[in-house]
């Protein structure tokens, strides 16, 4: 059975208990609408740690004052019903309140560099808003782990960071991205995709699909490779595709060599999707 908590007192008493009698805590942090990827690191949370708690909270301050805050879809419920069959033993599910009594901090995590390039040159601020919740997180439930998901690799990126960077006393897990059937990565977004959307959608994971073919090649055949497997469907509009070194998330050289990640995110009709793989250069 997983238990809903709303409260931090709640939430903090019921880790203490476990954490006591010697019980290793995972927490999945979430925004809800949950699919098979929550579910997955839900999954891995189970394998790594005895209890697991999950935390949803749409969290305005990742938000650009232009994004889908205000319609983020919000289903407590079934939410609930998903983690009780994948076996989580607490949802912590705070009103907004209880997590910014003032509607947002004046302290706040800055990501720094890598925070305002790729997701972070077209959220501005995004970065900052995701890691000072997670942060505020982190210090509540005081987990032993914490699992995120590859899905968002610059998320994971900046996580593994600001851990590093502020001595975060947790350890990270990171869990591969579920994928539709035809490759399209699950996300609580693509309830927003109409059927010729979700058509168009497919070009995204193809264009992934289109680096790894060529990443024999150099860096910028694969990039116009995958390039072009976007650039011939109408309605999918590409913001960025690039390759970084995983190690840093600087854009790679063209006679790099090695392990590199494809980033890529597109529009279709009014929803943003964004993707990423990991490739073999050379
Ligand atoms: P959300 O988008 O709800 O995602 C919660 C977690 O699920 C993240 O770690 C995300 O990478 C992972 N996830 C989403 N889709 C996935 C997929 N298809 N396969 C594997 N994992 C997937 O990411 C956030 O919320 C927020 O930024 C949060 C970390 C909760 C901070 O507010």
């Amino acid at each position: 059975m997983t238990t809903t908590v709303p409260t931090i007192a709640e939430v903090r008493a019921a880790v203490a208990a476990a954490r006591a009698v010697g019980r290793r805590v995972a927490l999945v942090p979430t925004m809800g609408a949950l699919h098979e990827g929550h579910l997955a690191l839900v999954a891995r949370a189970r394998e790594v740690a005895d209890v697991v708690v999950v935390s949803l909270f749409v969290n305005p301050l990742q938000f650009g004052p232009k994004e889908d805050f205000a319609r983020y879809p919000r289903d407590l419920d079934t939410d609930a019903a998903l983690l009780d069959s994948a076996g989580a033993d607490l949802l912590f599910a705070p009103a907004p309140t209880e997590l910014l009594p003032d509607g947002r901090t004046q302290v706040r995590v800055v990501a720094g560099p890598i925070g305002n390039t790729l997701e972070g040159r077209i959220r501005p601020g995004h970065f900052d808003g995701v890691l000072t919740i997670v942060l505020k997180l982190l210090h509540v439930v005081a987990p032993d782990v914490v699992v995120f998901g590859q899905k968002d690799a610059q998320q994971v990126f900046l996580v593994q960071r600001m851990v590093r960077d502020l001595d975060v006393p947790v350890a990270i897990e990171v869990v591969d991205t579920v994928r539709e059937q035809d490759g399209l990565a699950m996300s609580s977004r693509n309830r927003y995709l109409g059927v010729e959307e979700r058509r168009l959608a497919r070009a995204v994971p193809a264009a992934l699909e289109a680096a790894e073919s060529s990443a024999d090649r150099d860096v910028d055949t694969m990039i116009t490779a995958a390039q072009s497997a976007l650039a011939g469907e109408d309605g999918a509009a590409l913001e960025y595709l690039a390759v970084v070194d995983p190690a840093t998330f600087a854009p790679v050289d063209d006679g790099y060599r090695g392990r590199a990640l494809v980033l890529v995110a597109a529009r279709v009709g009014g929803t943003r999707l964004i993707d990423n793989r990991f490739v073999h250069l050379g």
